[in-house]
């Protein structure tokens, strides 16, 4: 059976971006491949050195991820640092993981600028770790949003360069995995780009309904069209990919009719997409607090899911460490 891995980082609650850029594709993956889902608390140290209450947040994103119906008896759900074999193969794809490819990483010059007192070694080796992640089960699919794809490509390079230098064909190359032709991106609705959490724009999956309804009234709109059929310049265009993405086609069309013959009023398009985030959060926020009550249950989950996919990483290993030429 074909192999999955995916990871989110625990930096924060999940929002619709990851729900729709990734956690959906789970779901519906966990039913087809051998899948590890894991909570990349390693690769948040990148940003975050001294986390607040890690423990806390690692527990968090189990039970949204949980809560959005990831089954641990299908999928290993676990902890990237409980399985510190994925560690030992960093350091191996580090030796052969070049400054010059590293620096050019559009993420990395990202986080240069916005972080420039912390430009640290593992923010610089963030691909190899993500690429060790992957292949440390020997994944072929990797279901992410389109903002992976660099990373992605990294993980290739590092995957390929390993069999070219060892002379040996393990590793397979792994493919980014999309749900529908075309990668989603969950706009934010302040105007422009993704939602996200460092974008400060992010609709929790936990957000109660005030929240929502706060969050999308104050989404940046304009005075509306006043030419029928018109182009719609990006915050209604990103209002709209929202609609499409949580509500029914005929709601989009309703106001997408609206839109076209200019007499579109966005407060009532606002309030209907409030509703339907709303309609669609509700039920995995009651879910959440829910999960999170029952610490036994998280303890157990996250047990299980560490044995699974060590498992899993201790067999690759063995083999990597044999084939570089260290005992097994
Ligand atoms: P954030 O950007 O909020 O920090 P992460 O980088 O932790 O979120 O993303 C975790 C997963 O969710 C990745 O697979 C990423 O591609 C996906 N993702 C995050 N935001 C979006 C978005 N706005 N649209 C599509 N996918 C997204
Ligand atoms: N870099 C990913 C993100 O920011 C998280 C991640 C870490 C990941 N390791 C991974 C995703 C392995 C897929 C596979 O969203």
């Amino acid at each position: 059976m074909e192999i999955v891995a995916s990871g989110i980082r625990p930096t924060g609650n999940l929002h619709l971006g990851n729900y729709f850029g990734a956690v959906k594709s789970f779901l519906q993956m966990q039913n087809e491949y051998q899948c590890y889902f894991f909570i990349a608390d390693w690769h948040s140290l990148t940003t975050h050195p001294h986390p607040d209450n890690i423990r806390n947040s690692v527990k968090t994103i189990l039970a949204e991820y949980l809560a959005c119906g990831i089954d641990p008896e299908k999928a290993a759900l676990y902890v990237q640092s409980d399985v510190r074999e994925v560690a030992e193969l960093y350091l191996y794809l580090n030796m052969n993981a070049y400054l010059g490819e590293l620096e050019r990483v559009t993420s990395f010059k990202d986080k240069v600028r916005t972080q420039p007192n912390n430009v640290n070694a593992g923010l610089l080796t963030y691909p190899s770790l993500m690429a060790a992640d992957i292949i440390i089960h020997k994944a072929v699919k990797v279901p992410v949003g389109k903002d992976q794809e660099q990373n992605m490509e990294m993980a290739r390079h590092f995957a390929r360069r390993f069999n070219n230098i060892y002379g040996v064909d393990y590793f397979t190359e792994p493919a980014s995995f999309h749900l529908s032709a075309k990668a989603v991106k969950v706009p934010g609705l302040d105007g422009s780009g993704k939602m996200g959490k460092s974008e400060g724009n992010a609709i929790y999956l936990i957000d109660d309904e005030k929240t929502i309804k706060k969050k999308v009234m104050k989404a940046v709109s304009d005075s509306g069209p006043t030419e029928p059929n018109s182009e719609k310049p990006e915050p209604i265009a990103n209002l709209f990919a929202m609609m499409e993405i949580v509500s029914e086609q005929s709601t989009y069309d309703h106001f997408n009719e609206l839109y076209n013959n200019c007499s579109i009023r966005y407060g009532d398009m606002k309030k209907q997409l409030a509703e339907d985030i709303n309609l669609f959060c509700a039920p995995i926020r009651e879910r959440i607090l829910d999960i999170l009550a029952n610490e036994e249950y998280l303890e157990k989950v996250a047990r299980q899911g560490a044995e699974k996919a060590r498992a899993s990483a201790a067999k690759t290993l063995s083999e990597v460490r044999q084939i570089i030429g260290f005992r097994p």
